[in-house]
């Protein structure tokens, strides 16, 4: 009886440790597609993970970011780069996708 509830623990964590991998690995997908696409990073900026080449903004596997700060560049623009949230080009929630995305994938 002990045993069979301990598995169940274990079952139970791991289900949820892989919805919360594909959750992940979706937003991921959704981010590089926000980023070549839907938002056009892509054409100023390098990022080897989604193959782009852009060279007027910085590039973005050398410079060091976080969600957050790429969530506020993003948001707020900055100089030529533009003001996604401000001027209601991307939803706060693609912000969120993209800024993820960019996060966990400059430099690899
Ligand atoms: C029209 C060109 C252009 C587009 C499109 C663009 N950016 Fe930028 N980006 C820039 C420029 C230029 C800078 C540098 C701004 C400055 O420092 O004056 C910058 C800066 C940044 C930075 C800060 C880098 C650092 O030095 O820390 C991040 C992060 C960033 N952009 C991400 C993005 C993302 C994500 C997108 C798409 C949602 C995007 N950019 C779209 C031109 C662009």
């Amino acid at each position: 009886m002990k045993i069979s509830k301990f598995l169940l623990i274990i079952l139970f964590s791991f289900t949820i440790y892989i919805q919360n991998l594909s959750a992940d690995d979706a937003k991921m997908l959704k981010g590089l597609e926000i980023f070549n696409e839907t938002a056009g990073c892509a054409a100023c900026h390098i990022l080897k993970a989604a193959g782009s080449e852009g060279n007027v903004g910085p590039n973005l596997d050398t410079v060091s970011l976080t969600v957050e700060s790429v969530k506020e560049m993003v948001t707020y623009g900055l100089g030529v780069m533009p003001a996604y949230g401000e001027e209601g080009i991307l939803t706060k929630e693609e912000i969120d996708i993209v800024s993820f995305y960019v996060a966990n994938s400059a430099g690899k």
